[in-house]
């Protein structure tokens, strides 16, 4: 079957290699992160996206909320600049769509999907683009461009967008993400326990070693989508960026000490328990 094949040839991810920052470098050099999502009643998961792109060294992280009445200033985390999602500029930027975003995310897809420099499609992004062909044509005009673009689904997002059922996308995992990278001209992150990164060529797939049952709380999904933007903004080729991110994700979590307290998004997207 395709997925004894495909499975033959997979690949382990690895550990991200940690170029130093070098000394003449000043913000510019790590790329501007825009987060956009935070619809009414969701506005952590893009401070959650926003918090995990600081924290893996982006240099400048914007986030757009998408809640009309949303906050202007998070005093705990005063880095993050919070935005209107409409009057965000995107061009030039990292953009990561999803994230708490609801069905207002999909009216600021097509400009994401035209003017970001790099562009992270995850969560309520998937459903929109899942339920609309004409984002699906813009998306793939995007892949064909080659702009660099990553979709993170679990496995119900990754059903929408193949037109399947859960229980078939995780009998074929390999399969499922190698067709949603080849149909959309993107690399694809198909989440879970054991998660396959697929590129939109004949590469075999990369399945993370990385990663524990501790990740299955809200909001670390948020943190993966916002970790893949950080490593897009410093201009990590997007399967590189995925596969990288994916692999230090899982990290965090099995390393998390034992006897600290549970993880939780936010702690994750600090990279530590405290
Ligand atoms: N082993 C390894 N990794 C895991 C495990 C596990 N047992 N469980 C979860 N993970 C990882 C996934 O690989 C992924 O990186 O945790 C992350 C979970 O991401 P999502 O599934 O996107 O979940 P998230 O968006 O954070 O929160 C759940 O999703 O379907 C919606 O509305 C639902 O509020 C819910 C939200
Ligand atoms: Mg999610």
């Amino acid at each position: 079957s395709t997925f004894i094949q495909e499975s033959a040839t997979a690949r382990l991810a690895g550990p991200p290699d940690h170029a130093p920052r070098t000394h003449a470098s000043h913000k510019g050099s790590y790329g501007d992160v825009a987060v956009i999502g935070g619809a009414s009643g969701m506005t952590g998961a893009a401070l959650l996206a926003g918090s995990a792109a600081l924290h893996s060294g982006a240099g400048r992280v914007f986030v757009g909320l998408l809640d009309p009445v949303a906050m202007s200033v998070d005093t705990s985390q005063p880095e993050l600049m919070l935005r209107d999602a409409h009057a965000l500029d995107l061009s030039g930027m990292t953009a990561v769509c999803g994230c708490g975003g609801g069905d207002a995310v999909r009216e600021l897809l097509p400009r994401a999907l035209s003017t970001a420099a790099a562009l992270v499609l995850d969560a309520d992004a998937l459903n929109a683009i899942a339920a609309d062909p004409s984002l699906q044509a813009q998306l793939m005009a995007r892949g064909r461009t080659g702009a660099p673009t990553v979709l993170t689904p679990h496995p119900l997002e990754a059903a929408r967008l193949l037109g399947d059922t859960t229980g078939g996308v995780q009998a074929n995992r390999l399969a499922a993400a190698r067709a949603l990278a080849l149909r959309f001209g993107a690399v694809t992150v198909l989440k879970g326990s054991g998660t396959v990164i697929a590129d939109a060529t004949d590469a075999p797939p990369v399945i993370n070693p990385t990663g524990n049952a501790r990740l299955a709380t809200a909001g670390t999904g948020d943190v993966l989508a916002g970790m893949i933007g950080a490593a897009l903004a410093r201009r990590r080729p997007a399967f590189e960026a995925a596969c990288e991110a994916a692999w230090q994700h899982g990290h965090i979590a099995d390393t998390w000490p034992a006897d600290a307290a549970p993880l939780t998004a936010g702690a994750l997207a600090r990279r530590t328990p405290a």
